[in-house]
């Protein structure tokens, strides 16, 4: 009985000493990772001096590296990446250190390892970024990090969520706010609606929306996020907001609507989308001055109000023939697009088309029956115009199509000359033309 109770503890020690010692040598790997998430540098260094491999990793593929990230052991980071750990190895999952890092809020860690050449961008087996879990988890310090570390914040997961997509559904407003400024350099804030659009981001555009947001919320100059749509040619957001309620000929103050827009811009498929749900196709943009999408960037074209007297009462075919958007030109006119359809000036898409000199939709809109000899309210015909331009291949075409020759001999015998090949500079005094028609095409990124 004695030495029962007093052997058995004895006993038992012995067993439970000599298991634990055999684990220990047995597995040193899983005490070297446990010393790394504890942040033990000593523990870990010693380990590695004795032979453990610096990649050892767990079932889960999380190494050392990844541990001390989670845990925000900065030193400890430091020291495995000093001492070759590669900074973007990833777990069985696909997450690299960042990508815990920036999960975990460890923003010290994420400012280290970008430093040390971690893929910003990296994406994680179902397409996760870094800046994607700073957002998911209201990280906004390390969202701003990654933001201006080149963080790319239009990298959506798998799924087509964006970072931006999911901090509006967790509700995440500072970092919904953040990703939006940064989004526009921090200069105007967008209506979030318009980003979406301006993305094709059907996910956030769907969740704003739910969110009591109006499908037509005007920009500061007036354009909806359908216009936005139609400008970038994005069928897919254009769809989501017109099925939730989106006006299909919402006309901004100058009276341009989408269709005008994604006539002016050539996005065919865009102009199929808002015929199809009935956009006018002979809306007149109005006499009034026209804010024209001409400017290099997205900025202006919502905000920096460039404004230039044009034509006014210009129709989604005027704008495809000025663009020459051939395409466009085409389905406008299948479309039953009046061929003859003309300005408060009574100009002509023909008008348009031989001012600008775009050959191939002169010779559509001649092919359609257009008016060769239409009369503008300055008493210009087409060929007018192409002369007073030295469009002399559109001329030619016109004088082909029968365009009348005699009707220009008041303007000047020059231009009769330059027809027949002999071209001498065409100068007539006649005071108005549509200059403005041909402003440079926009190249929006
Ligand atoms: C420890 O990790 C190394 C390399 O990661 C591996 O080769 C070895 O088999 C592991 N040892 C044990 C006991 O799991
Ligand atoms: C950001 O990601 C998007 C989508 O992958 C890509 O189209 C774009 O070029 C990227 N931007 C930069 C600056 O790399
Ligand atoms: C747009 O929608 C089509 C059809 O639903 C789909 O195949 C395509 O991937 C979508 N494009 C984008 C950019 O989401």
């Amino acid at each position: 009985m004695k030495l029962k109770i007093e052997s058995m503890p004895l006993f038992l020690f012995l067993i439970l000493s000599l298991f634990m010692s055999s684990s220990l040598q047995s597995d040193s790997n899983t005490s070297f990772l446990r010393a790394a998430r504890a942040g033990n540098i000593d523990k870990v260094l010693e380990f590695l001096k004795n032979g453990v491999d610096i990649s050892t990793c767990n079932q889960n593929g999380l190494n050392a590296l990844h541990l001390a990230a989670k845990e925000g052991h900065k030193d400890l980071v430091e020291e495995l990446l000093q001492r070759g750990a590669p900074v973007d190895s990833s777990t069985k999952k696909g997450n690299t250190a960042l990508h815990i890092a920036s999960l975990a809020g460890q923003k010290e860690v994420v400012r280290l390892l970008v430093n040390r050449g971690a893929d910003v961008n990296s994406q994680s087996q179902n397409g996760f970024t870094p800046l994607y879990m700073a957002a998911q988890e209201n990280h906004l310090e390390v969202v701003r990090y990654l933001l201006e570390n080149e963080g790319n914040q239009s990298i959506a997961t798998e799924d087509g969520f964006t970072p931006l997509a999911i901090a509006l559904q967790q509700g995440h407003n500072s970092v919904v706010s953040l990703l939006l400024e940064h989004d526009t350099k921090g200069k105007v804030r967008l209506p979030a609606l318009h980003i979406a659009a301006r993305k094709d981001d059907t996910k956030s555009a769907a969740l704003l929306l739910q969110n009591d947001h109006n499908a037509d919320v005007q920009s500061k100059s007036g354009f909806t996020p359908l216009h936005i749509a139609a400008h970038y040619g994005n069928v897919n957001v254009s769809t989501l907001l017109l099925n939730r309620g989106a006006a299909v000929d919402f006309t901004a103050r100058n009276g341009i609507t989408p269709l005008h827009v994604a006539s002016k811009r050539g996005n065919t498929n865009m102009v199929a989308l808002l015929l199809d749900r009935g956009g006018q196709i002979d809306a007149k943009t109005r006499p009034t001055i026209f804010l024209i999408c001409v400017t290099a960037s997205f900025n202006a074209l919502l905000f920096l109000t460039i404004i230039h007297p044009i034509q006014n009462g210009l129709s989604p075919l005027h704008m495809s023939a000025q663009g020459d958007h051939i395409e466009c030109v085409k389905l406008l006119l299948q479309h039953k697009a009046p061929v003859d359809d003309v300005t408060l000036d009574y100009l002509t898409a023909l008008h348009v088309a031989a001012h600008c000199g775009h050959y191939r939709v002169t010779k559509l809109l001649l092919d359609k029956k257009a008016n060769p000899n239409a009369r503008a309210l300055n008493g210009f015909t087409p060929l007018h115009i192409a002369c007073k331009k030295n469009r002399v291949k559109v001329m030619e075409l016109l004088v082909k199509y029968g365009a009348s020759i005699q009707a220009i001999t008041e303007v000047r015998t020059a231009c009769v000359n330059t027809i027949h090949g002999s071209f001498s500079h065409c100068s007539h005094t006649a005071a108005h033309h549509p200059e403005s028609l041909c402003l440079p095409s926009s190249s929006l990124v």
